[in-house]
Protein backbone atom coordinates (compact mmCIF):
# COMPACT_ATOMS: atom_id res chain seq x y z
CA UNK A 1 0.00 0.00 0.00
CA UNK A 2 1.63 3.26 -0.97
CA UNK A 3 1.36 6.87 -0.30
CA UNK A 4 -0.52 8.15 -3.06
CA UNK A 5 -4.55 9.33 -3.67
CA UNK A 6 -5.96 6.37 -5.05
CA UNK A 7 -8.76 8.11 -6.44
CA UNK A 8 -5.88 9.78 -8.45
CA UNK A 9 -3.67 6.63 -9.57
CA UNK A 10 -6.88 4.49 -10.77
CA UNK A 11 -8.42 7.01 -13.21
CA UNK A 12 -9.68 5.12 -15.78
CA UNK A 13 -7.69 5.07 -18.98
CA UNK A 14 -9.33 2.25 -21.03
CA UNK A 15 -12.81 1.09 -21.29
CA UNK A 16 -12.28 -1.75 -19.13
CA UNK A 17 -11.06 -0.04 -16.21
CA UNK A 18 -13.95 2.70 -16.43
CA UNK A 19 -17.15 1.18 -14.66
CA UNK A 20 -20.12 1.92 -17.27
CA UNK A 21 -23.61 2.90 -16.21
CA UNK A 22 -24.76 0.24 -19.05
CA UNK A 23 -23.56 -1.45 -22.19
CA UNK A 24 -25.85 1.12 -24.75
CA UNK A 25 -23.82 3.91 -23.08
CA UNK A 26 -20.50 1.71 -23.34
CA UNK A 27 -21.59 0.76 -27.21
CA UNK A 28 -22.16 4.73 -28.27
CA UNK A 29 -18.87 5.76 -26.67
CA UNK A 30 -16.99 3.15 -28.63
CA UNK A 31 -18.79 4.32 -31.73
CA UNK A 32 -17.05 7.73 -31.16
CA UNK A 33 -13.85 6.53 -30.73
CA UNK A 34 -13.86 4.95 -33.76
CA UNK A 35 -15.07 7.93 -35.52
CA UNK A 36 -12.90 10.06 -34.23
CA UNK A 37 -15.04 12.96 -33.36
CA UNK A 38 -17.48 13.36 -30.56
CA UNK A 39 -20.48 15.74 -30.46
CA UNK A 40 -21.09 18.29 -28.15
CA UNK A 41 -22.16 16.37 -24.59
CA UNK A 42 -23.72 16.99 -21.36
CA UNK A 43 -22.84 14.75 -18.92
CA UNK A 44 -24.95 15.16 -16.35
CA UNK A 45 -25.75 13.71 -12.47
CA UNK A 46 -24.64 12.07 -9.29
CA UNK A 47 -21.18 13.21 -7.42
CA UNK A 48 -18.16 11.05 -7.86
CA UNK A 49 -19.71 8.44 -10.76
CA UNK A 50 -17.22 9.32 -13.57
CA UNK A 51 -18.61 12.12 -15.97
CA UNK A 52 -15.23 14.37 -15.96
CA UNK A 53 -13.27 10.50 -15.97
CA UNK A 54 -15.30 10.01 -19.39
CA UNK A 55 -14.57 13.01 -20.67
CA UNK A 56 -10.75 12.40 -20.61
CA UNK A 57 -10.93 8.71 -21.37
CA UNK A 58 -12.52 9.32 -23.98
CA UNK A 59 -10.23 12.19 -25.49
CA UNK A 60 -7.27 9.80 -24.74
CA UNK A 61 -8.49 6.94 -26.34
CA UNK A 62 -9.54 9.30 -29.14
CA UNK A 63 -5.84 10.51 -29.53
CA UNK A 64 -6.60 14.13 -28.38
CA UNK A 65 -3.55 15.13 -26.73
CA UNK A 66 -3.36 18.17 -24.01
CA UNK A 67 -2.68 21.03 -26.19
CA UNK A 68 -6.03 20.73 -27.94
CA UNK A 69 -7.89 20.40 -24.48
CA UNK A 70 -9.12 23.48 -23.00
CA UNK A 71 -10.32 22.78 -19.48
CA UNK A 72 -12.49 24.82 -17.57
CA UNK A 73 -13.66 24.60 -14.23
CA UNK A 74 -17.20 27.21 -14.16
CA UNK A 75 -16.97 27.06 -10.68
CA UNK A 76 -13.76 28.68 -10.12
CA UNK A 77 -14.01 31.22 -12.96
CA UNK A 78 -16.13 34.09 -11.83
CA UNK A 79 -16.00 36.18 -14.71
CA UNK A 80 -17.94 34.67 -18.14
CA UNK A 81 -15.58 37.62 -19.99
CA UNK A 82 -12.73 35.30 -18.31
CA UNK A 83 -13.81 31.97 -19.87
CA UNK A 84 -15.26 33.86 -23.11
CA UNK A 85 -11.47 35.16 -23.80
CA UNK A 86 -10.14 31.80 -22.65
CA UNK A 87 -12.23 29.74 -25.17
CA UNK A 88 -11.99 32.56 -27.96
CA UNK A 89 -7.80 32.50 -27.71
CA UNK A 90 -8.42 28.79 -27.55
CA UNK A 91 -10.60 27.62 -30.96
CA UNK A 92 -8.34 30.79 -32.94
CA UNK A 93 -5.48 28.40 -33.47
CA UNK A 94 -5.36 25.19 -35.74
CA UNK A 95 -6.04 21.55 -34.07
CA UNK A 96 -2.79 19.82 -33.53
CA UNK A 97 -4.22 16.21 -34.20
CA UNK A 98 -5.09 15.17 -37.46
CA UNK A 99 -8.87 15.21 -36.86
CA UNK A 100 -8.48 18.44 -36.55
CA UNK A 101 -11.30 19.22 -34.01
CA UNK A 102 -10.41 20.41 -30.78
CA UNK A 103 -12.21 20.38 -27.34
CA UNK A 104 -13.63 22.49 -23.98
CA UNK A 105 -14.02 20.28 -21.17
CA UNK A 106 -16.09 22.49 -19.11
CA UNK A 107 -16.74 20.93 -16.05
CA UNK A 108 -19.53 22.11 -13.37
CA UNK A 109 -21.48 24.10 -16.16
CA UNK A 110 -24.49 24.30 -13.98
CA UNK A 111 -22.37 27.03 -11.92
CA UNK A 112 -22.53 29.27 -14.74
CA UNK A 113 -25.37 31.91 -14.79
CA UNK A 114 -28.16 31.95 -17.63
CA UNK A 115 -26.48 34.92 -18.99
CA UNK A 116 -23.08 33.12 -19.21
CA UNK A 117 -25.01 29.81 -20.77
CA UNK A 118 -26.30 32.06 -23.13
CA UNK A 119 -22.94 33.36 -24.48
CA UNK A 120 -21.49 29.40 -24.85
CA UNK A 121 -24.12 28.40 -26.59
CA UNK A 122 -23.55 31.07 -29.19
CA UNK A 123 -19.74 29.40 -29.09
CA UNK A 124 -20.86 25.91 -30.07
CA UNK A 125 -22.62 27.18 -33.05
CA UNK A 126 -20.01 29.01 -34.13
CA UNK A 127 -16.86 27.03 -33.49
CA UNK A 128 -18.97 23.78 -34.33
CA UNK A 129 -17.02 22.48 -36.96
CA UNK A 130 -13.05 22.80 -35.18
CA UNK A 131 -14.51 22.48 -31.51
CA UNK A 132 -16.65 20.34 -29.56
CA UNK A 133 -17.62 21.32 -25.93
CA UNK A 134 -17.78 18.32 -23.38
CA UNK A 135 -19.97 20.13 -20.46
CA UNK A 136 -20.03 18.01 -17.08
CA UNK A 137 -22.53 19.12 -13.90
CA UNK A 138 -24.99 17.58 -10.94
CA UNK A 139 -27.83 19.24 -11.77
CA UNK A 140 -28.97 19.16 -15.69
CA UNK A 141 -32.02 21.36 -14.57
CA UNK A 142 -29.93 24.48 -14.09
CA UNK A 143 -28.95 24.03 -17.95
CA UNK A 144 -30.46 26.08 -20.42
CA UNK A 145 -32.85 24.77 -23.08
CA UNK A 146 -30.71 25.71 -26.22
CA UNK A 147 -27.52 24.40 -24.64
CA UNK A 148 -29.57 21.19 -23.76
CA UNK A 149 -30.62 20.48 -26.71
CA UNK A 150 -27.00 21.24 -28.34
CA UNK A 151 -25.32 18.64 -27.00
CA UNK A 152 -26.13 14.88 -26.61
CA UNK A 153 -26.76 14.13 -22.86
CA UNK A 154 -25.87 11.37 -20.98
CA UNK A 155 -27.18 11.19 -17.23
CA UNK A 156 -25.57 8.90 -14.33
CA UNK A 157 -27.83 8.21 -11.81
CA UNK A 158 -26.60 4.64 -11.11
CA UNK A 159 -23.66 2.42 -12.11
CA UNK A 160 -23.32 -1.12 -12.82
CA UNK A 161 -23.32 -2.39 -9.11
CA UNK A 162 -21.37 -5.17 -9.71
CA UNK A 163 -18.86 -3.43 -12.08
CA UNK A 164 -18.57 -1.22 -9.41
CA UNK A 165 -17.93 -3.82 -6.44
CA UNK A 166 -15.20 -4.91 -8.47
CA UNK A 167 -13.12 -2.11 -9.10
CA UNK A 168 -12.97 -1.46 -5.66
CA UNK A 169 -11.81 -4.84 -5.27
CA UNK A 170 -9.37 -5.09 -7.98
CA UNK A 171 -7.70 -1.65 -6.51
CA UNK A 172 -7.70 -3.42 -2.97
CA UNK A 173 -6.09 -6.49 -4.71
CA UNK A 174 -3.46 -4.04 -6.77
CA UNK A 175 -2.92 -2.13 -3.61
CA UNK A 176 -1.93 -5.55 -1.98
CA UNK A 177 -4.79 -5.06 0.86
CA UNK A 178 -6.26 -8.24 2.41
CA UNK A 179 -10.41 -7.52 2.28
CA UNK A 180 -12.94 -10.08 3.33
CA UNK A 181 -16.32 -9.99 0.92
CA UNK A 182 -18.62 -8.68 3.53
CA UNK A 183 -16.72 -6.09 4.36
CA UNK A 184 -16.25 -4.78 0.67
CA UNK A 185 -20.11 -4.78 0.06
CA UNK A 186 -20.57 -3.16 4.10
CA UNK A 187 -18.33 -0.40 1.80
CA UNK A 188 -20.37 -0.30 -1.07
CA UNK A 189 -23.48 -0.54 0.85
CA UNK A 190 -22.58 2.53 2.05
CA UNK A 191 -21.28 4.60 -0.94
CA UNK A 192 -23.32 3.38 -4.00
CA UNK A 193 -23.12 4.89 -6.71
CA UNK A 194 -20.14 7.65 -5.81
CA UNK A 195 -17.31 5.18 -7.16
CA UNK A 196 -15.20 8.12 -5.82
CA UNK A 197 -16.03 7.98 -2.53
CA UNK A 198 -15.98 4.15 -2.28
CA UNK A 199 -12.03 4.72 -3.36
CA UNK A 200 -11.56 7.33 -0.62
CA UNK A 201 -13.31 5.35 2.15
CA UNK A 202 -11.29 2.22 0.95
CA UNK A 203 -7.85 3.81 1.09
CA UNK A 204 -9.20 5.25 4.48
CA UNK A 205 -10.16 2.19 5.92
CA UNK A 206 -7.04 -0.19 4.62
CA UNK A 207 -4.52 -0.15 6.91
CA UNK A 208 -1.80 -2.42 8.70
CA UNK A 209 -2.99 -2.50 12.33
CA UNK A 210 -2.74 -5.58 15.38
CA UNK A 211 -4.68 -7.38 13.97
CA UNK A 212 -3.18 -7.50 11.12
CA UNK A 213 -0.43 -8.75 12.37
CA UNK A 214 -1.76 -12.29 13.38
CA UNK A 215 0.82 -14.24 15.81
CA UNK A 216 4.39 -12.49 14.61
CA UNK A 217 5.98 -11.46 17.55
CA UNK A 218 7.87 -8.05 17.97
CA UNK A 219 11.09 -10.06 17.54
CA UNK A 220 9.42 -11.58 14.52
CA UNK A 221 9.10 -7.82 13.23
CA UNK A 222 12.67 -6.76 13.61
CA UNK A 223 13.00 -2.95 13.99
CA UNK A 224 10.24 -2.21 11.80
CA UNK A 225 8.29 1.17 12.83
CA UNK A 226 4.83 1.53 12.53
CA UNK A 227 5.41 4.35 10.27
CA UNK A 228 7.33 1.69 7.56
CA UNK A 229 4.17 -0.56 8.28
CA UNK A 230 1.39 2.47 7.20
CA UNK A 231 3.40 2.19 3.91
CA UNK A 232 3.14 -0.77 2.20
CA UNK A 233 3.24 -5.02 2.84
CA UNK A 234 6.58 -5.70 5.12
CA UNK A 235 8.43 -8.79 5.45
CA UNK A 236 9.73 -9.62 8.75
CA UNK A 237 12.29 -11.37 9.40
CA UNK A 238 11.26 -15.06 9.04
CA UNK A 239 10.07 -14.41 5.45
CA UNK A 240 6.49 -13.53 6.69
CA UNK A 241 4.49 -11.08 5.01
CA UNK A 242 2.57 -8.55 6.49
CA UNK A 243 -0.27 -6.64 5.17
CA UNK A 244 -2.88 -3.89 5.61
CA UNK A 245 -6.09 -5.08 5.64
CA UNK A 246 -9.71 -3.12 4.92
CA UNK A 247 -11.20 -2.92 8.03
CA UNK A 248 -15.48 -2.05 8.64
CA UNK A 249 -15.49 1.47 7.91
CA UNK A 250 -16.79 3.56 11.26
CA UNK A 251 -20.04 3.20 11.44
CA UNK A 252 -20.68 7.16 12.30
CA UNK A 253 -18.82 7.43 8.85
CA UNK A 254 -21.24 6.45 6.31
CA UNK A 255 -22.79 9.51 5.38
CA UNK A 256 -19.33 11.31 5.70
CA UNK A 257 -18.55 13.99 2.91
CA UNK A 258 -16.42 13.04 0.18
CA UNK A 259 -14.01 15.88 0.45
CA UNK A 260 -13.32 14.62 4.01
CA UNK A 261 -12.26 11.34 3.27
CA UNK A 262 -10.13 12.69 0.76
CA UNK A 263 -8.33 15.20 2.95
CA UNK A 264 -8.08 12.39 5.29
CA UNK A 265 -5.93 10.67 2.35
CA UNK A 266 -4.13 13.63 1.37
CA UNK A 267 -3.03 14.39 5.62
CA UNK A 268 -1.48 10.88 5.22
CA UNK A 269 0.10 11.53 1.87
CA UNK A 270 1.72 14.29 4.18
CA UNK A 271 -0.08 16.75 0.67
CA UNK A 272 -0.96 18.98 3.83
CA UNK A 273 -1.39 22.37 1.52
CA UNK A 274 -3.82 20.66 -0.77
CA UNK A 275 -5.79 19.11 2.07
CA UNK A 276 -5.99 22.50 3.32
CA UNK A 277 -6.82 24.18 -0.14
CA UNK A 278 -9.45 21.16 -0.70
CA UNK A 279 -11.07 21.82 2.58
CA UNK A 280 -11.19 25.59 1.87
CA UNK A 281 -13.17 24.99 -1.12
CA UNK A 282 -15.60 22.33 -0.37
CA UNK A 283 -16.49 23.30 2.94
CA UNK A 284 -19.53 25.32 3.98
CA UNK A 285 -19.02 27.50 6.51
CA UNK A 286 -21.83 25.06 8.87
CA UNK A 287 -20.09 22.69 8.26
CA UNK A 288 -16.71 23.69 9.91
CA UNK A 289 -17.20 22.41 13.32
CA UNK A 290 -17.76 18.65 11.99
CA UNK A 291 -14.28 19.34 10.60
CA UNK A 292 -12.82 20.15 13.87
CA UNK A 293 -15.24 17.00 15.60
CA UNK A 294 -13.50 14.52 12.24
CA UNK A 295 -10.40 16.25 13.16
CA UNK A 296 -10.34 15.01 17.05
CA UNK A 297 -11.89 11.44 16.07
CA UNK A 298 -9.04 10.59 13.81
CA UNK A 299 -5.86 11.86 14.85
CA UNK A 300 -4.09 9.01 13.97
CA UNK A 301 -4.14 10.97 10.71
CA UNK A 302 -0.96 12.31 12.10
CA UNK A 303 0.68 8.60 12.61
CA UNK A 304 0.95 7.18 16.00
CA UNK A 305 3.04 9.14 18.40
CA UNK A 306 1.08 10.14 21.38
CA UNK A 307 3.01 13.31 22.11
CA UNK A 308 2.05 14.21 18.33
CA UNK A 309 -1.29 13.11 18.75
CA UNK A 310 -1.78 15.41 22.17
CA UNK A 311 -0.53 18.50 20.76
CA UNK A 312 -2.43 18.10 18.14
CA UNK A 313 -5.11 17.36 19.85
CA UNK A 314 -4.70 20.43 21.50
CA UNK A 315 -4.14 22.50 18.47
CA UNK A 316 -8.06 21.35 17.27
CA UNK A 317 -9.40 22.47 20.87
CA UNK A 318 -7.59 25.89 20.21
CA UNK A 319 -9.18 26.69 16.95
CA UNK A 320 -12.57 25.11 18.18
CA UNK A 321 -12.66 27.19 21.26
CA UNK A 322 -11.29 30.18 18.61
CA UNK A 323 -13.95 29.56 16.33
CA UNK A 324 -16.99 30.68 17.83
CA UNK A 325 -14.90 34.66 18.02
CA UNK A 326 -12.73 34.68 15.29
CA UNK A 327 -14.22 37.49 12.61
CA UNK A 328 -13.25 35.70 10.14
CA UNK A 329 -13.68 31.46 10.37
CA UNK A 330 -12.18 30.07 7.36
CA UNK A 331 -8.74 31.65 8.25
CA UNK A 332 -9.64 30.03 12.12
CA UNK A 333 -9.58 26.90 10.48
CA UNK A 334 -6.97 27.33 7.58
CA UNK A 335 -4.31 28.34 10.86
CA UNK A 336 -5.52 25.19 12.74
CA UNK A 337 -4.59 22.88 9.73
CA UNK A 338 -0.89 25.38 9.56
CA UNK A 339 -1.03 24.39 13.36
CA UNK A 340 -1.24 20.85 12.88
CA UNK A 341 0.96 20.61 10.01
CA UNK A 342 3.61 22.26 12.23
CA UNK A 343 3.43 19.72 15.15
CA UNK A 344 3.34 16.77 12.89
N1 LIG B 1 -17.36 5.26 -13.64
C1 LIG B 1 -16.13 5.24 -13.10
N2 LIG B 1 -15.22 4.31 -13.49
C2 LIG B 1 -13.98 4.25 -12.95
N3 LIG B 1 -13.55 5.10 -11.98
C3 LIG B 1 -14.41 6.06 -11.54
C4 LIG B 1 -15.73 6.17 -12.08
N4 LIG B 1 -16.37 7.17 -11.44
C5 LIG B 1 -15.50 7.68 -10.56
N5 LIG B 1 -14.32 7.01 -10.60
C6 LIG B 1 -13.16 7.28 -9.74
O1 LIG B 1 -13.46 8.46 -8.99
C7 LIG B 1 -12.62 9.55 -9.38
C8 LIG B 1 -13.49 10.78 -9.58
O2 LIG B 1 -14.37 10.60 -10.66
P1 LIG B 1 -14.88 11.82 -11.57
O3 LIG B 1 -14.08 13.03 -11.29
O4 LIG B 1 -14.93 11.35 -12.98
O5 LIG B 1 -16.34 12.01 -11.01
P2 LIG B 1 -17.45 13.08 -11.48
O6 LIG B 1 -18.67 12.30 -11.87
O7 LIG B 1 -16.88 13.98 -12.51
O8 LIG B 1 -17.74 13.84 -10.10
P3 LIG B 1 -18.23 15.36 -9.86
O9 LIG B 1 -19.71 15.39 -10.13
O10 LIG B 1 -17.93 15.59 -8.40
O11 LIG B 1 -17.44 16.25 -10.76
C9 LIG B 1 -11.89 9.08 -10.63
O12 LIG B 1 -10.58 9.59 -10.69
C10 LIG B 1 -11.87 7.57 -10.48
O13 LIG B 1 -10.80 7.19 -9.65
MG1 LIG C 1 -16.38 16.04 -12.45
Amino acid sequence: MSVKLWTEAYRPNTFDEYVWRDSSMRQKCQEWVQARAMPHLLLEGVAGTGKTSLAYLMLNQIGIGSGDILHINASRERKIEDIQSKIIGFVGSWALNDTGIKYVVLDEADKMSPLAQGLLRGEMETYHRECRFILTCNYASKIIEPVHSRCQTFSFRTLDRDDFTARVGEILVSEQVDFEVEDLLTLVEQTYPDLRKAINLAQQSSYISYDCLGDTSYEEMGNTTWDELSKGPITTGSGKQIRARLHKPKADESGIKDYMLEMTNLFRAGRTNEARKLIIAQAQAEEYIDIYRYLYRNLDIWGDSEDIQDNVLLAIRKGLVNHSVAADQELNLAATFVECKLIA
